[in-house]
């Protein structure tokens, strides 16, 4: 699996940090959707899906969690505790959050809009739909 975490551009001085995203600049896609993951209880764990075409990259702007990649084969663990580093999750992807620290917010940026048929929710067929491309 190819490095999938980036560090995103910042601006800090004696008065704080700012960083900034652009869409096909900083990451390779239009962003079409943005959403956010948060009052996570510490030992929920989400995700539990594969997307058929969406890509996106997930970044804690505030706090931490653990997320497992798995492309049918690997499966790598990050832990995103920097508001200026996001990972990378592409299509047939399989995903897990979990580990999430008191008032974590975890910030996804998305390629396409809110599509239920994008997902797939069932393990075997994830490796089926990974197999079969
Ligand atoms: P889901 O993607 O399953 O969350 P997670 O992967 O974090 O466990 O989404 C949870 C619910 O929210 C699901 O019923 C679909 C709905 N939802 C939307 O309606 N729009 C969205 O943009 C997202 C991300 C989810």
């Amino acid at each position: 699996m190819e490095d999938l975490l980036k560090t995103f551009k910042q601006s800090t001085n004696n008065t704080g940090s700012l960083t900034f995203i652009e869409a096909q600049r900083d990451v390779p896609f239009e962003i079409k959707r943005v959403y956010y993951i948060y009052n996570v209880a510490g030992n929920a764990r989400r995700g539990f899906h594969a997307h058929r075409e969406l890509k996106q990259f997930l970044i804690c702007i505030s706090g931490s969690c653990s997320v497992d990649l798995n492309d049918g084969t690997t499966t790598r663990t990050v832990r995103l505790q920097d508001p200026n580093i996001g990972v990378y999750v592409g299509p047939k992807m399989w995903h897990e959050m979990y580990d999430f620290a008191e008032g974590t917010v975890l910030l996804v940026l998305a390629s396409g809009y809110y599509s239920e048929p994008d997902y797939i929710r069932n393990y075997e067929e994830f490796l089926q739909f990974v197999k079969s491309e």
